[in-house]
């Protein structure tokens, strides 16, 4: 008998787009950054083509496609429908959800299992004031579409900064609950237009842990092996419960145990969030399948587990957040 091939796994994070339709303070300035090129962008069938060549040695277990806004690249769900045939565990999204509430049913149809859902505020003002841009009853349609068409768990980010919106931790945590969404308290990143607003605006998560008690109880779940996230379940004072969790990139790194990569909209693998080296892979795929790139993959992971510090100049929306 053939004994099984051991496949180490791997969490691929696709950026599809550097483009959006936001202006979140901690990503981009008011005016936008400048844009790849159209013909720069990575294609679909350079997706594709990347995971499949990936699945021949790794365990492909969760591809997340990110951006910029996944919903703002044409024909997006036809990406999710060519994915989706490669037979992976997870297909999940990160999007601000200003599009969703019409894109949900179709997303869900081609394939698209769940997604995460930027909401740092339900207050029209603040959000107004972190996106500029007057449109939170979009992304609460949005999350509303998501939940209706099945895309769940549906998960919600919020990045708490000090003195924006650290006074609504309670409000969107009870929001989240009560539609049954599991909420992320994410610490904002000295990362692109981030690092402008780290040292007046960083609010550590034992602060927001601290604020959330004692109005909600919260009682910790093991970590899951390669999770970035601290998960608790959560028991409200008025008796509602469900499940919250906390992401600590500055003040509990969780990189030992990482295994996701990168793929910016321009083509570029990267290891991790925090180093700015990068791969193109494009001429790897044209190739004879599979050796380059796999080497390009072995040493994008071999920079992680060193502990690092954040000193990327360039946005999330241009890595893929
Ligand atoms: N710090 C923390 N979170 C950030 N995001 C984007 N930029 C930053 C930053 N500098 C978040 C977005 C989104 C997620 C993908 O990344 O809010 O929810
Ligand atoms: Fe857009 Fe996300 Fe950047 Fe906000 S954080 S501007 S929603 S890409």
């Amino acid at each position: 008998m053939i004994a099984p091939i051991y496949k180490p796994e791997l969490s691929l994070r696709i950026s599809v787009t550097d483009r959006c339709q936001l202006r979140c303070r901690y990503c981009m300035p008011a005016e936008g950054v400048p844009f790849c090129e159209h013909d720069e962008i990575i294609t679909f069938e350079e997706i594709k083509d990347f995971v499949a060549q990936l699945q021949v040695a790794y365990d492909v277990h969760k591809v997340r496609l990110t951006g910029g806004d996944p919903l703002t690249r044409k024909g997006i769900v036809d990406l999710v429908a060519m994915l989706s045939e490669l037979g992976l565990q997870d297909l999940a999204m990160t999007t601000n959800a200003q599009r969703l509430a019409r894109m949900a049913a179709p997303l869900r149809a081609a394939g698209l299992d769940r997604v995460n859902i930027s909401l740092d505020t339900l207050e029209p003002g603040t959000f107004e004031h972190i996106t500029r841009s007057d449109s939170v009853d979009a992304t609460v349609a949005g999350i509303d579409a998501a939940l209706e068409a099945d895309l769940r768990p549906v998960k919600l980010n919020m990045v708490v900064m000090r003195g924006i919106n650290d006074h609504n931790v309670h409000d969107v945590l009870t929001f989240a609950l009560k539609r049954g969404c599991e909420l992320r308290f994410l610490e904002l990143m000295p990362i692109g237009y981030g690092a402008d607003l780290f040292e007046k605006r960083f609010v550590p998560t034992e602060t927001v842990h601290r604020m959330l008690t004692p109005a909600f109880e919260l009682t910790s779940y093991p970590r899951a092996a390669g999770s970035s996230a601290q998960r608790y379940a959560v028991h409200a004072t008025d008796g509602v419960e469900g499940v919250a969790g906390f992401i600590s990139p500055c003040s509990d790194q969780f990189c030992f145990d990482c295994s996701r990569l990168r793929l910016t909209a321009g083509g570029r693998l990267m290891g991790c969030l925090a180093r700015e080296e990068g791969h193109d892979i494009r001429s790897m795929l044209q190739g004879e399948p599979g050796a380059p790139l796999l080497t390009a993959v072995r040493q994008a992971l071999g920079c992680k587990r060193a502990g690092v510090h954040f000193k990327q100049s360039v946005s999330m929306a241009a890595i893929g957040g």
